[in-house]
């Protein structure tokens, strides 16, 4: 059995101004009518194709969420009739190492021999099939212990991306490789090293494992979050539909991503090669090249007026946008805010969002 863990605790600052601290990315319509956290959880839906009748079936979701989006998430859920397995709150966000501990703590309370498919809630996977595929494949090898990560092929030398060095090939039917080398979000420099070596791939930021290994790396390589998040499960409780971890317990974690905490010290990683349709829409350009364009290259939201316009983004929440004789351009109006740049330039956004934070 799969249990699928969707973790819906980031903030999303490089969509401004429509992702907000209180709405984040992943509880926003961006790319369709659907949140990203509902396509996630409705792209779970059905088995992992491509395989035979022992082939793992996927559980219903355990979300990992801040207790202060804990009602969205919920309403998100019941609007698309998906029942999770649970909905565990943070009290406070730790990053994704105690998170995904967490879960894990759960999870084997619950099943021992738990194996345990870790999903952002913010990402775009155009092939659902490909990725029922991938997972299938990476099953196996998470069932024999392994940490299973999927790789995507590298378009560029993206700083904000984990690289994984592909190494042996394993002596499986699985069409997956040793991890000789994980490195999060290198420079500049490194990460065109890695892209013209050519045997790297990006981290897509989803892993499958067995709970109880992911576990035993954490302890080897952090037992304070290993420590705090037992602590945070065992202390916590039910609430309503929710449970809520252990605050005192939690906040005593130290705050890691799971990428530092254990992939880039772990000698049991594999890696399965996802062509998958992957986008983790970080900024207003990668919503541009997933989302549905008009002939002229244009995808537009809500009440908007344009022409001459051309491979633009423009996005009006609240009042009427008219656009007139400009190209490769952002616009996005919201209630109390309005974002113009370059297309080109959106990785600048999180500096507005940083400057915005010091004026209050
Ligand atoms: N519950 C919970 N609590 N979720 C969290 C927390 C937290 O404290 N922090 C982040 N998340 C969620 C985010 O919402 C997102 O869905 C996922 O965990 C990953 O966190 P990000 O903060 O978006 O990570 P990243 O994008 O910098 O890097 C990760 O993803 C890349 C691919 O998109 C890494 O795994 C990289 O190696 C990878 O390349
Ligand atoms: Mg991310």
């Amino acid at each position: 059995k799969i249990y699928p863990v969707i973790l819906s605790g980031g903030a999303g600052t490089r969509l401004w101004p429509l992702s907000r601290a209180a709405l984040p990315k992943q509880l926003l319509p961006l790319v369709n009518d659907k949140t990203m956290l509902q396509d996630t959880a409705l792209r779970l839906t059905g088995r992992p194709s491509g395989t035979s009748a022992g082939a793992p079936q996927l559980m219903q979701p355990l979300i990992i969420c801040g207790n202060e989006h804990r009602f969205l998430v919920a309403e998100q859920l019941r609007e698309i009739n998906v029942k999770p397995l649970g909905i565990l709150l943070e009290p406070e966000g730790r990053n994704t190492a105690p998170a995904v501990a967490a879960a894990a703590h759960y999870l084997k309370a619950i099943d021992a021999e738990a194996v345990m498919l870790v999903l952002p809630a913010d990402h775009v996977i155009a092939d659902t099939e490909a990725f029922h595929a991938a997972i299938a494949r990476a099953a196996n090898l998470a069932q024999d212990g392994a940490l299973a990560t999927f790789g995507i092929v590298p378009t560029g030398p993206e700083t904000g991306y984990g690289y994984i060095k592909s190494g042996e090939p394993l002596p499986t039917e699985d069409r997956g490789y040793k991890v000789e080398r994980f490195v999060e979000k290198p420079d500049r420099a490194t990460a065109e090293g890695f892209v013209a070596a050519g045997n790297y791939y990006w981290n897509s930021g989803m892993f499958l494992f067995r709970a109880a290994s992911y576990l035993s790396e954490l302890e080897q390589f952090q037992p304070a979050i290993a420590s705090a998040s037992a602590e945070a499960v065992n202390k916590g409780y039910r609430d309503l539909d929710f449970c809520r971890l252990d605050e005192t317990a939690f906040a005593a974690s130290p705050s890691d991503s799971i990428d530092y905490a254990v992939m880039e010290h772990t000698r049991h990683a594999v890696v399965v090669p996802a062509s998958i349709g992957w986008s983790d829409v970080g900024s207003w350009s990668a919503l541009w090249e997933v989302q549905e364009r008009n002939e002229d290259g244009n995808a537009c939201r809500g009440d908007v007026y344009l022409d001459g316009v051309k491979n633009s983004l423009v996005r009006a929440e609240s009042r009427c946008v008219a656009v007139i004789g400009v190209e490769d351009v952002v616009i996005v109006e919201t209630n109390d805010a309005v974002l113009v740049a370059h297309k080109d330039q959106v990785q600048r956004v999180k500096h507005v969002v940083e400057h915005l934070k010091c004026q209050d």
